[in-house]
């Protein structure tokens, strides 16, 4: 199994779970945050650290799109291991249905 970052994250990237994680598998997108799912070892210590309630583990049932999208991206995003400011607008985003498809960028952030 892994833990999955699902759209909660999108335009929140409030970023705490990176700080927690022992083995820095979290991969920086410019909106949103992903697990590398062969790099997570299951030690649920991020789930509670985030805000938005966006980590979740993949055993929850409906999470196979995110499962995909964590192990699409942690290979095309930077690493992440230390936690920046958050969007000035993150508040406004927490929440929010159908993130992902209104939100959702491909494109990389700029990792550390
Ligand atoms: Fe990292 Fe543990 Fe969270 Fe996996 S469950 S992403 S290893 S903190
Ligand atoms: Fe995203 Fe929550 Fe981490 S909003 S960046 S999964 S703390």
């Amino acid at each position: 199994m892994t833990y999955i970052v699902n759209d909660n994250c999108v335009r929140c990237k409030y970023m705490d779970c990176v700080e927690v994680c022992p083995v820095d598998c979290f991969y920086e997108g410019e909106n949103m945050l992903v697990i590398h799912p062969d790099e997570c070892i299951d030690c649920g210590v991020c789930e509670p650290e985030c805000p938005v309630d966006a980590i979740k583990p993949d055993t929850e049932p409906g999470l196979e799109k995110w499962l995909k999208i964590n192990a699409d991206y942690a290979t095309k995003w930077p690493n992440i291991t230390i936690k920046r400011e958050p969007p000035s607008d993150a508040k406004e985003y927490e929440g929010v249905d159908g993130k992902f498809e209104k939100y959702f960028s491909p494109e990389p952030g700029e990792g550390d």
